[in-house]
């Protein structure tokens, strides 16, 4: 039978052309190569994974084919073959995180002088080299400042800092660079297509991104993708099992936010931004975790019916009800406000320092409680009863503004459209992406009736709003804002002439009106 080979292992590149990215590495190494201009020592630097134990082979490979010295080795030799397999006499390779004993290195160094056994050159490979001790350095050095003429050393490291200037002075120093999310993809696709595994295109941007510019670390995921599928690789699984690393930075969030810890928060939004996860993803399953803080808060006994994770269950008891709403709502609103953020890792810094700001004032320590049937509290209906004349029922976007006080009613009213009013009932429609604040119904009741001191009743259906809800008339306005401002700069002589002289065009997106009105939002 024969034994899984992991793809990072079996895949890894025998030939410059067929290695991905790291182009200026390849194309110096082959002119050195074509015209003879050789260097002894070779340094190779970059995070894990992007290509330096590969390269490294291949130099050797290029340096000692039996069909001669060049850029490109005929792989079937004897002598290509052996290296392919790292078991060529000529070649050495040290891992120095796990040798890093002087006597080993003076012992392995005290070999240079030897004729190489079968190759034109001795090629040592030394991993990690930056993990050498300081005899280990030392003892290296002699045989780099005097090299003998057969002897090539090709060092590589993942922190050159830590590599002495003695020895970095004497090498030839390449910069390998993180591998980019499309080239990783398309390396992907190509691997699945070779090994006959199907694959939804869109699971492997995911796995990409994940990797974060390690090519071997994108195959191990590759590697565990196919197993979770069973073979087949889907976008929902991939999503899934990529998940648990985002889940970790979400769950850490929320316990930053339960001790009201804003620099805890802004670094582990800065370290999600390092692995490029997607901020977008992030606020919708932040938003799916409130939901689940909040339905087990409200039934705490039904945890595992319900599905909810076990390191939740802390959370759930310290919010209140309404906070938790609070805090769902606003993760909703910030995606989709998203789009009109300076860029996604802005408009996440900026959801999580609202959700900082609307914390209760002292988080409750206190045993949960069952939280308070939604009670109107007094403070709130004077700000909302506070700002001018009752207005008739009929103004309806003059009464959604007087309840700007009211917090989630308020929410409801503003994405509402006041389809009628008759015999004291406010006949409503709310807009669809916003059912969720159906619950919030009586609170809304209650406010309209402590704003217009009248009985009313309150009916909503839920259908697509036809553009006279608050929420949609200010987000016309906005678009109307934005039309202005382009057109303004659109018919700005100065940038007509530049425009004119330079065949510029104007980026219509990058323009922002001037300083959004406070409209009352969360
Ligand atoms: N530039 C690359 N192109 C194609 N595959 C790569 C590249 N870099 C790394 N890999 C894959 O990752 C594996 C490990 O790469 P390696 O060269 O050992 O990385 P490191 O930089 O850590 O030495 C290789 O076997 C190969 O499958
Ligand atoms: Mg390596
Ligand atoms: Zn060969």
């Amino acid at each position: 039978m024969e034994t899984y080979q992991v793809l990072a292992r079996k895949w890894r590149p025998r030939t410059f052309s067929e290695l991905v990215g790291q182009e200026h590495v390849v194309r110096a190494l082959g002119n050195a190569l074509q015209t003879g201009r050789l260097h002894h020592a070779y340094l190779f630097t970059g995070t894990r994974g992007v290509g330096k134990t590969t390269i490294a082979r291949i130099l050797a490979k290029c340096l000692n084919c039996e069909a001669g010295l060049g850029p490109t080795p005929c792989g079937v030799c004897a002598t290509c073959c052996d290296i392919d397999r790292g078991r060529f006499p000529d070649m050495l390779e040290v891992d120095a995180a796990t040798n890093t004993k002087v006597e080993e290195m003076r012992e392995l160094l005290d070999n240079a002088q030897y004729m190489p056994v079968s190759g034109r050159f001795k090629v040592y490979i030394i991993d990690e080299v930056h993990m050498l001790s300081r005899s280990a350095f030392n003892s290296m050095l002699k045989t780099l400042e005097e090299p003998p003429e057969h002897v090539k050393f090709i060092l590589a490291t993942t922190d050159p800092q830590k590599v002495p200037v003695t020895v970095l002075s004497r090498c030839l120093q390449f910069n390998l660079r993180q591998m980019p999310p499309d080239l990783i993809t398309a390396h992907l696709a190509h691997i699945l297509e070779q090994e006959h595994i199907s694959c939804e295109p869109a699971a492997l941007p995911l796995i990409a991104r994940a990797a974060q510019g390690s090519m071997r670390d994108s195959l191990s995921l590759l590697d565990q993708a196919i197993a979770y599928g069973g073979g087949q690789i889907r976008q929902a699984e991939v999503r899934d099992m990529l998940g648990t690393i985002e889940q970790d930075f979400l769950l850490a969030i929320l316990r930053a936010l339960s001790i009201q810890d804003g620099a805890a928060l802004m670094q582990l939004a800065q370290n999600m931004v390092e692995r490029s996860l997607s901020f977008e993803q992030a606020l919708q399953d932040l938003a799916a975790l409130l939901h689940d803080l909040a339905l087990a808060h409200a039934l705490p006994e039904q945890q595992e019916a319900l599905g909810i994770e076990e390191a939740l269950m802390p959370l759930a008891q310290i919010w209140d009800a309404q906070t938790l709403q609070l805090l769902y709502q606003i993760a909703v609103q910030s995606r989709k406000d998203l789009p009109l953020a300076p860029d996604d890792a802005a408009g996440f810094r900026m959801a999580l320092l609202r959700m900082l700001a609307f914390q209760p004032e002292i988080p409750s320590s206190q045993p949960s409680q069952p939280a308070p049937q939604t009670k109107i509290s007094k403070p709130v209906l004077a700000v909302a009863a506070s700002k001018g004349p009752p207005p008739s029922p009929g103004d309806w976007l003059g009464l959604v503004r007087q309840l700007s006080g009211a917090g989630m009613a308020y929410e409801l009213a503003r994405h509402s459209q006041l389809l009628r009013y008759a015999d004291g009932t406010l006949h409503l429609l709310l807009d669809p992406a916003q059912r969720h604040l159906m619950s919030y119904k009586e609170k809304l009741r209650m406010a309209l009736e402590a704003l217009l001191d009248a009985d009313i009743r309150v009916s909503i259906e839920v259908g697509p709003v036809t553009g006279s809800s608050l929420a949609a008339t200010e987000e016309k306005d906005r678009a109307t804002k934005q039309q202005n401002a382009v057109d303004s700069i659109r018919n700005d002589p100065f940038v007509q002439a530049v425009m004119g002289a330079l065949g510029g065009k104007l980026v219509e997106s990058t323009i922002k009106p001037k300083q959004e009105q406070d409209q009352g939002e969360i």
